[in-house]
């Protein structure tokens, strides 16, 4: 029992593309890319953030889930493109929908959103062979006050990371963004999940962890290097529990709501770019 639920989790942390810093070291350069390949991850950015500002229009009560997995995998076809998730180490959905109490990972399936609900749609598109991630947690009607502020929180931190960042920052300045903005609202940030490098690959070098540690303090975001920024702020305690029915979906251990946004982020030699920017989503400074 217990060793089964060890296991689950080093399954997990494996999916989410953690431990692959063996032989990195000297792929490192590989990684920044030549402005060729940063024009590859711009249309793909761009493109998966013209996906999340079709989906908005049709987010709200009385949809369900796999209503909105459909969406995203007929647009995504219409547009000769592929979802990154479909297929993706047996994830049979096409995006990643997280209502309340679910940190990340929830599949779209029957569940209707009502009115009171928070959900984040994860969404990340193959384009040309380059990945674009993104999500974002829209609130549904009327929101209770602790939905709207763990929303704000999770939006705010986000942002207030991706500000941070300089050229050749060790990668750990994302973690002490993120831990302060939750702590200074009395909220908590996962740990077990992370955000991750992209490029050609949906999760590569480095981890991005929200919450700094040794690892982090010593990586650095050198130009030309693309990664996620998607914390994840619990309004209770941080801790979580994997399903393990499913093996995806990953609530708080005390029921409480989570929110979580997502950006895929380039850095240049003049600071970072934002590569999943929606015409018509929240900007930095958004009040919701
Ligand atoms: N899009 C998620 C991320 O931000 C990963 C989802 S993997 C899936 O990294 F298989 F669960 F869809
Ligand atoms: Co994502
Ligand atoms: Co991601």
């Amino acid at each position: 029992m217990y060793l089964g639920r060890l296991l689950a989790r080093f399954v997990n942390r494996l999916r989410r593309g953690d431990g692959f810093e063996v032989g990195m070291l000297q792929n490192i350069r590989k990684l920044q890319l030549t402005e060729v390949q940063r024009d590859g991850m711009r249309f793909a950015g761009q493109f998966n953030a013209q996906l999340m500002d079709y989906l908005r229009q049709y987010i709200g009560a009385g949809i369900s889930t796999d209503e909105i997995d459909r969406l995203v995998t007929d647009y995504t076809h219409q547009h000769k493109h592929t979802p990154a998730t479909l297929g993706y180490l047996g994830y049979t959905k096409s995006c990643c929908t997280s209502v309340n109490e679910v940190i990340c990972h929830g599949i779209p399936g029957d569940y209707v959103l009502k009115n009171g609900d928070i959900i984040n749609v994860d969404i990340t598109s193959i384009v040309d062979g380059w990945h674009g991630d993104q999500s974002e947690t829209f609130l549904i009607g009327e929101v209770s006050n602790e939905g709207r502020r763990v929303t704000q929180c999770a939006f705010d931190a986000m942002h207030r990371a991706i500000a941070a960042l300089e050229p050749g920052c060790p990668v750990s300045v994302i973690g002490d963004n993120v831990v302060e903005e939750a702590t200074l609202r009395g909220f908590t940030v996962v740990r077990e999940y992370v955000g991750h490098g992209l490029g050609r690959r949906f999760h590569q070098y480095p981890n991005i962890p929200h919450v700094p540690d040794r690892k982090s303090k010593q990586e650095r975001l050198l130009p030309g290097m693309c990664f996620t920024v998607e914390p994840m702020i619990n309004a209770g305690s941080r801790f979580t529990r994997l399903d393990t029915t499913d093996n995806w979906t990953v609530r708080t251990r005390d029921g409480r709501l989570s929110a979580q946004f997502e950006h895929t982020v380039l850095m240049r030699e003049d600071g970072p770019e934002i590569l999943t920017q929606c015409v018509n989503g929240p900007r930095r400074g958004h009040k919701f």
